[in-house]
């Protein structure tokens, strides 16, 4: 039996290579106070290093944007730290998430309680056009393909101080996307390999 440990280890330093990515090691890890139960279980676990991701960026926490809410339990962590967030999705799903009919109103309601958190329903593309806000973090965490996380996270990566990307280990089109988006801003790729992945462009 080849060693599984080994296979890891070798895979780690072949992504290091092929992706110029940087093992992210939290030195904080904090369980925010406030969190809505989870429907899935992808994000769990990453809530307890945004507090260090915010440290080690140098973010300030007045506003954070995310692609991606789904049932609001990353955008309920993400308001723990940032005085305010706002959430784009389409609420109708995916073909990665899957598709659970129209959720905007039961995700409205999962969050009734979280009233720095501001839902737009929206698909990215539109969100996105003409608009040169600047966002201290941006979440991206939507269809996992190629195309989709590239254009969504270079905009993302443009209009933020620190950008994260869900999924970088599940899906190796968005670890390929996020690669492509650190190297086209000249920014570092970092990623921390637990909770499916998650990508940190700074
Ligand atoms: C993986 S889920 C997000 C999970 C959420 N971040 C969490 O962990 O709590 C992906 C979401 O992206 C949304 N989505 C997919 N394509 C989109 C697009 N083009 N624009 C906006 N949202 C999109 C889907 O509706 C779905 O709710």
């Amino acid at each position: 039996m080849f060693n599984t440990g080994i296979a890891t280890k070798l895979r780690s330093i072949r992504d290091s290579i092929v992706y110029n990515e940087i093992n992210y090691v939290p030195t904080i890890i904090e369980r925010p106070k406030n969190l809505i139960h989870s429907k899935s279980q992808a994000w769990v676990g990453l809530e307890s290093i945004l507090k260090d991701i915010t440290n080690f960026s140098g973010c300030e926490n007045n506003h954070a944007l995310e692609f991606g809410v789904e049932f609001g339990y990353s955008s309920s962590a993400l308001s723990n730290y940032f005085t305010k967030v706002t959430g784009v999705d389409i609420f109708t799903g995916d073909e990665h998430a899957g598709f659970h009919g129209d959720i905007y109103e039961l995700t409205r309601n999962n969050l009734k309680d979280y009233t720095n958190v501001e839902l737009i329903r929206s698909d990215y593309r539109d969100f996105i056009k003409g608009n040169e806000q600047h966002f201290d973090l941006i979440h991206v965490d939507i269809i996992h393909t190629y195309e989709a996380t590239y254009e969504c996270g270079l905009w993302s990566a443009q209009h933020s101080t620190v950008s994260i990307f869900h999924d970088t280990e599940s899906y190796k089109d968005v670890k390929r996307a996020v690669a492509d988006i650190a190297k086209a801003c000249n920014k570092k790729f970092y990623n921390y390999k637990k909770y499916n992945g998650l990508g940190i462009i700074i």
